[in-house]
């Protein structure tokens, strides 16, 4: 098992395939083209497998994430679901996605042997969707969740970043869509990253704040057991009777760094041991040409030498590189 300097198990990876999306997100975009990270030799579908097989064999590991920029964005993601799948010990395989290609896809990645999706999804509003994403692709994305329900991709989860002034008005449209679709929502604090970094003190909602816009419309809340997850859920009675599962991810106001048990890696080799935070070392050289598993050893030492008891104050990653 993988462990950093104090003791924290690392047993999750999250593997950013990309950098590109085609989404314009106002929390997310990436700077100009000439200021945006290349991403020209991405690590290979064999060179991943490698990787999380000897992670999967050696440490322990056995719960991967793929995420962005978008992973769809991939024209090889069906054959690094594939690899990833076949390896023995992975019984988590998830992936991060704006759900614009689930509609089409999602019987495919789930053959491929994609456990489940979080699709993120911000408002139920074409006009405001449009506005935050610069896209007009609101209808695709529900068609998507409601596909990846149909090919039990399950439990699919929505993420929702609040932001003020923009969907902070969704609260309640969002908990009450989730309940009568069956789908576990998390509202997501506005990290002080990206785009919106410098106004982050007017554009971030707290989750007590996230709290008092549901307590209208909620007549319970049940805390559920919070094991490693980074969102604390709750299962919610609504007035109306349903019952919805509901986390909220509070990294700013509930920092929950002691539980961290995981690792990020991006599509051109970096090792960042928190999200918000630098990358300390790079694998490529471990995996290309060939798998030097002592390279891989030392890059991973020393990253995960350099994980911080807790998350600097600010990040200075993008999410387009290293996808939340
Ligand atoms: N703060 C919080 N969440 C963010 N995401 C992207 N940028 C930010 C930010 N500044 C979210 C995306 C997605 C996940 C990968 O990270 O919306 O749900």
């Amino acid at each position: 098992m993988l462990s950093d300097a104090s003791g924290r198990k690392i047993e999750y990876l999250r593997l950013s395939l990309t950098s590109e999306c085609p989404l314009r997100c106002i929390y997310c975009r990436p700077g100009p083209a000439g200021e945006r990270p290349q991403d020209d030799h991405p690590l290979r579908p064999v060179e991943i497998e490698s990787l999380v097989r000897y992670l999967a064999e050696r440490h322990g590991l056995h719960k991967v994430r793929l995420t962005g920029g978008d992973p769809t964005s991939r024209p090889d993601l069906t054959e690094i679901i594939e690899r990833i799948a076949a390896i023995p010990g992975i019984h988590d395989l998830s992936m991060t996605t704006h759900g614009l290609t689930l509609a089409r896809k999602a019987r495919e990645y789930k053959k491929a042997g994609l456990h489940r999706v979080n699709v993120s999804l911000d408002t139920l509003d074409v006009k405001q969707f449009q506005r935050i994403t610069g896209s007009d692709g609101l209808e695709c994305v529900l068609a998507g969740i409601h596909a990846a329900q149909e090919f039990a991709l399950h439990p699919v989860r929505i993420n929702t970043v609040v932001v003020r002034g923009e969907n902070d008005d969704q609260l309640v449209a969002l908990l009450q869509f989730a309940a009568r679709h069956i789908l576990e929502i998390r509202f997501i604090e506005l990290m002080p990253m990206g785009p919106l970094a410098a106004s982050w003190h007017d554009r971030a909602v707290s989750e007590s704040q996230m709290r008092e816009r549901l307590a209208p419309i909620v007549q319970s809340w049940h805390a559920l057991p919070r094991k490693s997850d980074s969102a604390q859920r709750y299962r919610v009675i609504l007035d109306d009777g349903t019952m919805v599962c509901v986390g909220f991810i509070s990294a700013m106001t509930g920092c929950f760094c002691e539980d961290c048990n995981r690792i990020r890696v991006t599509s051109d080799g970096s090792i960042y041991p928190c999200l918000m935070d630098r990358p300390r070392g790079n694998l490529m050289s471990a995996l290309r040409p060939r798998f030097e598993p002592d390279q891989l050893e030392a890059a991973l030492a020393t990253a995960l030498s350099g994980k911080q008891l807790r998350h600097p104050a600010a990040g200075v990653a993008v999410m387009t590189q290293i996808g939340g």
